[in-house]
Order: C-alpha cells, then structure tokens, then sequence
C-alpha cells in the first residue's frame, strides 16, 4: 500500500485527478470504479475542468459505482445516483448510458443484487476509487462484512446513520438500508485509489494501513492488494 501525504483536501482532489488521468490515457475505454460521499466531490470537479480544457475525454470510459441507497433514485436529491449525475456525470463528456449504479428502487431487491454482481464480471474495475467510512467501511460494507462478500443489501450501522445525516435534513431521513457491492468485487479491481481527508478518519485510516486485517476493519483488507494508492491530507494521517 502506497500512502501519500498531502496538505489539504484540494492536494488530494488534485493527486487523485492525475492518477484518474494516468488510467484513464493509458487506456481510453477503462472501467472506473466510482464512490460517492464528501472525499470525491473534489476530483470530480477537477476531472471536470481538465475535460473543459480538453486535456482528458471520457468519451469511452465506463463506470460502475459503489453503492446506492434502498428506497432513493434519480429524482431524490440524495441518492448516489443523482450525485454522481450532479457532480461528475453532467459535466464531463461521459456516454451516460456506460454509467452504472445499482438500483435502490429495484422491487425485487435480491434480483437487483445477483444483476450488479453479473454486470460487474462484465465490467472489470481497472481503477477502483474507494472513500473511507470513520468505521472502516468502505462501499457500504459495514465492520463484519465478510470478505469473499458480493452485491448485498445492508442495514446501516448507526455509526453510518449519523456520518450520513450531515447531508440530510435530519437524521429520520437517512434510509436504513443501502445495496453495496460487495469487498470481493471491490478488491477485484486492478487499481485502488483511497482518498482520505480531515481529522475524523485518522482512526480509520491507521486502521486501515496498519492494524490487523480483520472483517472488524473492512478496509484493512487493502493490505493485501497489490496495486492501492492511499492519498490523506495531513490531518487524516495525523495517527500514522
Ligand atoms: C459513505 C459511502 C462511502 C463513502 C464513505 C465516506 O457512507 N457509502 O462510499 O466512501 O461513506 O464518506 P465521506 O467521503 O463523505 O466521508
């Protein structure tokens, strides 16, 4: 595991741009792995302007996100889907139709995990962009989560509940449940790139780089990867 440090979270944003870059013009039609949540909200919009200058296309590129909330879908504000439209999808030169998420609103929601997890056999990360919960998570894959796990539905630990209803008017709002891919399917990814910012993931990113590997600390399980790029603000990596 390569961990670098830098200043703040727009060094982050911008280490993160250049490594999406770096695939991305190595291989034009790569299958990226997507996350959502505060930590890459910054290198969407970096991406974004290096699109508008012209300097990348995502014009064949195709992605498959993380995760989605149970219950929410393109037209609620808070979904995953709706945020990666707002911040990424909408202002670059992606095909919307090589976008993928799983299906929070699917009625049969055991049908909708076994879909995601044929899709992604069709799909193969070549990078992975993973955000780090404060409980270790990483997708929506909750502390005790299996490691050989696939596509599932989760109940959201309380921890997970409260870091969530910043985005939320309040916290009864959080859905209870999300569809994950599953730490098998993330770890199948050629590449892994972990972004990690302020002081209230410094638990869990030491956690993660060099506690015990443990289904206690989802993330932990990125030490046996051969190819994860770690990049943490100063304050992230404070408990290194
Ligand atoms: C959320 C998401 C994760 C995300 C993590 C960290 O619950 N399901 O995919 O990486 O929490 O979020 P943030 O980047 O907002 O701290």
């Amino acid at each position: 595991m390569n961990v670098m440090i830098v200043k703040d979270y727009d060094e982050v944003s911008f280490e993160g741009a250049d490594i999406v870059e770096y695939v991305v013009k190595n291989k034009p039609e790569a299958v990226l792995g997507l996350a959502t949540g505060s930590s890459p909200i910054g290198m969407y919009a970096e991406l974004a302007k290096r699109v508008k200058e012209r300097r990348i296309t995502f014009k064949d590129v195709k992605t498959v996100n993380l995760d989605e909330y149970v219950g929410l879908g393109a037209a609620d504000d808070q979904s995953y889907v709706w945020f990666m439209n707002h911040n990424l999808f909408d202002n670059i030169d992606i095909d919307k139709r090589n976008t993928h998420l799983p299906n929070g609103k699917a009625e049969n929601l055991q049908k909708e995990c076994a879909r995601y997890s044929e899709l992604l056999k069709s799909f193969p990360q070549d990078l992975q962009v993973l955000g780090l919960g404060s409980n270790g998570h990483v997708g929506f894959n909750e502390p005790g989560t299996p490691f050989d796990s696939k596509t599932h539905i989760v109940n959201l630990t309380a921890n997970t509940i409260k870091d969530n209803s910043r985005l939320f008017a309040s916290i009864e709002e959080v859905p209870k449940r999300a569809i994950t891919m599953g730490i098998s399917e993330i770890i199948a990814a050629k590449k892994i790139l972990v972004l990690v910012s302020g002081e209230n993931k410094a638990k869990a990113l030491r956690a993660m780089a060099k506690g015990e590997i443990s289904e206690d600390c989802p993330a932990s399980i990125l030490q046996r990867h051969p190819d994860v790029t770690v990049i943490a603000d100063k304050a992230a990596a404070s408990l290194l």
